[in-house]
């Protein structure tokens, strides 16, 4: 049988975190003045702590020292980390922990691909650590997504190309990095958001058993340019 890379994204994939990162941004940016929308936390998920402050403080036209802003990204992380230390293994994401024991079962590679710090902790927390064969971390990166440096480098630990791994991701700057790195992108989320993916499902309670068989076959391929205007 085929050994295909599954490569997930943590935050807001396996478990619920991006509701605790837009929390906490949410908060921190009002301390300094700026207000954002949900639809502009769009443009967050997936992206490292530096890059997400440096968006806020765009959006509110602000400039801050250096010193302020290592000061305020950790004060975003401790608010952060209050809520990921209340956290639950009921936390992890519909389904997540069977789609994972699904390939595990079916002797396929998997890694974690993420922008944050934190992942591991989060793993450790929600008791899923000893899942993952490999992980990929804002640690090991020093380029975000949309660049898909953290992707690759999981393929690569994996031992495998890149068109053999798919990854699952919530974010827009995710599907980006997962198209730019030649792999399957699947989007979990809604439709209007992450139209760029090859394959979009709600959650994985969405995800049938024939369609991971089908990823692993191969039957299911990266699919082409689908929104190419129609007279090009
Ligand atoms: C993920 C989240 C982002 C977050 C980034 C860094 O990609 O989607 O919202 O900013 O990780 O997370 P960290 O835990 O290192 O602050
Ligand atoms: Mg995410």
């Amino acid at each position: 049988m085929s050994k295909k890379g599954f490569i997930f994204d943590l935050d807001g994939v396996i478990v619920d975190t991006a509701k605790y990162h837009f929390l906490a941004w949410q908060r921190l940016a009002k301390t300094i003045g700026v207000d954002f929308s949900e639809v502009q936390n769009e443009q967050l998920k997936g992206v490292s702590r530096v890059r997400s402050l440096e968006k806020i403080l765009a959006w509110g036209d602000k400039t801050l020292s250096k010193t302020e802003f290592e000061r305020l990204m950790n004060l975003k992380n401790e608010d952060y980390l209050s809520h990921v230390n209340d956290m639950e293994d009921s936390e992890i994401l519909p389904d997540v922990t069977k789609t994972l024991d699904f390939l595990i079962e079916k002797n396929q590679a998997i890694a974690l691909g993420s922008a944050s710090k934190n992942a591991t902790p989060i793993l450790e927390k929600v008791h899923l650590l000893d899942k993952f064969e490999v992980i990929v971390d804002g640690n090991d990166v020093s380029k975000a997504k949309p660049d898909p440096e953290v992707f690759l480098i999981g393929a690569n630990l994996l031992k495998l190309k890149p068109e053999d791994c798919i990854v699952f991701e919530d974010s827009v700057a995710g599907v980006q990095a997962a198209n730019t790195a030649n792999m399957i992108s699947i989007g979990i989320g809604e439709n209007d958001v992450l139209h760029e993916a090859d394959y979009i499902f709600k959650d994985f309670t969405e995800m049938s058993q024939e369609f991971l068989e089908g990823l692993i076959s191969g039957d299911k391929t990266k699919q082409v340019k689908k929104n190419l205007p129609i007279n090009n």
